[in-house]
């Protein structure tokens, strides 16, 4: 049996501020946690939302370094970024605060000293990397090499981020300074270790043993590392951004960012409930879930519980861990440094009053069990299909019908019949099924729930007829938009915590409809005589205009990556001017162009080479170009290449051409108008 919380501390992991935040992190982490927060709100069930920018670490410190600022200017500009478009988003943290506040140095720097003083650390010198050229250690991010595990080549001092492995930075082959690219030395310097092996046996009884509940993901994760052996770990860093380290002899040290930025969970509910923290972290009857991204879940089931173990005070461990897969963008990695993302505070201003469709699309399309894909297509055909067609087209069509009988009362219903109770019986269905999905998680299971009573509405609306109906049983009528309106102000309800927007909107029209869980089927959600609304649209259509623009900055972006990541071919070894005085180039004009039957890659050339007879060139550029494109243009060809045959045509020479970072292809010509046949020396 369950056992039954008082409260539920709800945390997220808290974004690093070197960047805006993205489609993924939102599917990943922030949309889910807010709709398990509204839930239990709506349930009536008392839940803190906790969030918060993480504002230390090398992400933030590289940045800075690139665009020749300081760290706080990177902290202030993205924190701020972040924090609004959050709001925008309509996640409903009850804090959104940030790592470089004062309570949380404080609570960092006490949470240190505590286990310093109960002698939890191991404090020990050891060889560490080195960059000479910039005259600082190498850790975590600042260093990247070969993966030990999987051999990914560019995996970072902290964590493989392609097999998830967490490792030092001495484990890396052929680590290589992030900063100068030198190859780094080893120097002695002192940190503090936490014995990990130490809370070992803990830690596989409480997950192993406890927590089978857990995803899959998740849990068989916690096992194969805790099935490794687990290893002290440095908490402290050479550094300067950061907490500094709270102790004697200590100086030009911080607090190891993994080591800070989960204890910000503590500073921040510290900050919101200055009186009654403790309680939401201390009281048994508490239970704490973190919503992670599957990058984290090494640090939130092994690395702070571990922590939180060695406090002792009572602390409580998370409860459950509910870590998502990745969402890719367009068949690709979403990565910030390549720009390959779509950015909230991008995504509000190009669909202003759109907030729910995004929150829509990335709950149905959650990377809930196994990393997904977020396509400007499916975005666009989910709200044209599902949101218009389905929940949009049904509410607009009670509320109309509503005005046109009864002048926008909703009605009294007479006696119930076979298909309003099984309307009603199936309503109960999908509460319960709504419900059991939210209570484990399965939030993407728990939207297709919440929008089967937008397809029951429908099908109820089709079934039942009521503009035939009017015309012989007014009556009836009455009770099938009474069961209609049910069904509506059931959405409103049901839909709040994956589209908040859209719901406070459909109460309004629905009367100023108070929205909480449990709705009872079959009893009166709303109730007759009811005045409604003037019917308005609660979703709109987006047309390909706008998903082109969306594809096109994405194509750009590409194209831009490209280049940037473009390195030249290797240039052949030296040869004598004897050497290039054998080939033959000539400039000629394009006379004919066609594709060749069944080749697609194919064109046949006929150039006018300055000779009567002109001569006929195959290329293999049909992919590059349009045939009738090229024609009048001037090429450069090898005109004593010896002759072949290809697909039944004699080719006499080859076209020379470039091909660019992107992959596109450019024919090389003379920059202004040449004579035919001119050799090109
Ligand atoms: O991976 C990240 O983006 C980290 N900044 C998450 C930190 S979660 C928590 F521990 F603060
Ligand atoms: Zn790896």
């Amino acid at each position: 049996m369950t056992k039954e919380y008082k409260r539920t501390l709800i945390t997220t992991a808290l974004p690093y501020t070197n960047g805006p935040v993205h489609i993924g992190h939102l599917a990943g982490v922030y949309v889910p946690a807010d709709i398990y927060a509204r839930y239990l709100r709506l349930a009536g069930r008392p839940v803190t939302l906790i969030g918060g920018s993480d504002e230390h670490g090398v992400p933030i410190t590289l940045k800075a370094r690139k665009e020749g600022v300081t760290p706080q200017d990177i902290v202030d500009r993205y924190h701020a970024l972040i924090k609004e478009s959050f709001e925008g988003l309509g996640i409903s943290f009850d804090i959104y605060s940030r790592t470089t506040s004062k309570i949380h140095h404080e609570t960092a720097s006490e949470f240190f000293r505590h286990l310093y003083d109960k002698g939890e650390f191991i404090e020990k010198s050891s060889e560490q990397l080195y960059d000479p050229e910039a005259g600082q250690f190498l850790a975590d991010r600042y260093v990247t090499g070969e993966c030990p595990h999987c051999h990914h080549p560019a995996a970072y001092g902290d964590q493989c981020e392609a097999c998830g492995t967490s490792l030092n930075a001495t484990d890396l082959i052929n680590p290589r300074s992030v900063i100068t690219g030198a190859v780094p030395e080893l120097r002695a310097t002192k940190h503090w270790y936490l014995p990990l092996d130490k809370w070992e046996p803990a830690l596989r009884e409480w997950i192993l043993e406890g927590h089978k509940e857990w995803k899959t993901n998740v849990y068989g994760q916690c096992k194969s590392w805790l099935d490794m052996g687990l290893q002290p770990r440095a908490v402290s860093r050479d550094l300067s951004w950061g907490v500094p380290v709270p102790v004697e002899g200590a100086e030009g040290k911080v607090l190891y960012v993994w080591f800070d930025a989960p204890i910000g969970y503590i500073s921040n509910t510290k900050e919101l409930l200055p009186d009654s923290w403790q309680t939401w972290w201390k009281d048994p009857e508490t239970r704490i879930i973190n919503f992670i991204g599957k990058d984290n879940i090494v640090f939130h089931c092994i690395v702070f519980p571990a922590m939180l173990m060695a406090y002792g005070d009572n602390f409580q461990l998370p409860d459950n861990v509910p870590a998502n897969e990745f969402l890719n963008l367009e068949g690709d990695k979403i990565s910030t440094s390549r720009n390959w993302a779509v950015w909230l505070h991008e995504y509000l201003a190009d669909f202003p009053g759109k907030q729910d469709v995004l929150r829509y699309v990335l709950t149905a399309n959650a990377p809930e069990t196994k990393d997904n894909d977020f396509t400007w297509r499916d975005f666009q055909a989910r709200n044209n299909n599902e949101l218009v067609a389905i929940l949009g087209n049904f509410v607009n069509r009670v509320v109309v019908l509503t005005h046109k009988y009864y002048g926008g009362e909703v009605p009294a219903p007479g006696a119930f019949e076979q298909v309003d109770r099984e309307a009603f019986a199936e309503m109960e269905a999908l509460k319960t099924s709504l419900t059991e999905n939210l209570e484990t998680f399965h939030f993407r299971e728990a939207l297709k729930d919440a929008m089967a009573f937008a397809r029951l509405g429908n099908k109820y609306l089709q079934d039942c007829e009521p503009w035939k109906v009017v015309k012989t049983d007014p009556e009836r009528v009455k009770t099938i938009l009474y069961v209609c309106a049910q069904i509506c102000a059931s959405i409103a309800v049901v839909m709040e915590p994956f589209m908040p927007f859209m719901s406070k909107r459909l109460a309004a029209i629905l009367g100023g409809l108070k929205l909480e869980w449990p709705i009872i089927a079959g009893d009166s959600i709303i109730a007759a005589g009811t005045v409604l609304g003037q019917p308005e649209l609660l979703f709109e259509k987006i047309d390909d205009a706008a998903i082109e623009a969306q594809t096109k900055r994405l194509e750009d972006i590409k194209k831009l990556n490209a280049a940037a990541a473009f390195k030249p071919e290797e240039v052949l070894p030296e040869i004598k001017i004897d050497d290039f005085a054998k080939l033959d180039l000539r400039v000629g004009t394009v006379l004919e162009c066609e594709a060749v039957p069944k080749a697609n890659k194919l064109l046949r050339f006929v150039i006018d080479d300055g000779t009567p007879g002109h001569r006929v060139i195959v290329s293999g550029i049909a992919q590059h170009y349009k045939p009738e494109d090229l024609i009048g243009k001037q090429v450069i060809f090898i005109a004593n290449l010896a002759p072949a045959k290809i697909r039944g045509v004699v080719s006499q020479g080859m076209i020379l051409s470039a091909l660019n970072a992107d992959g596109s292809l450019v024919v090389a010509g003379p920059t202004a108008p040449a004579t035919p046949g001119a050799q090109v020396k």
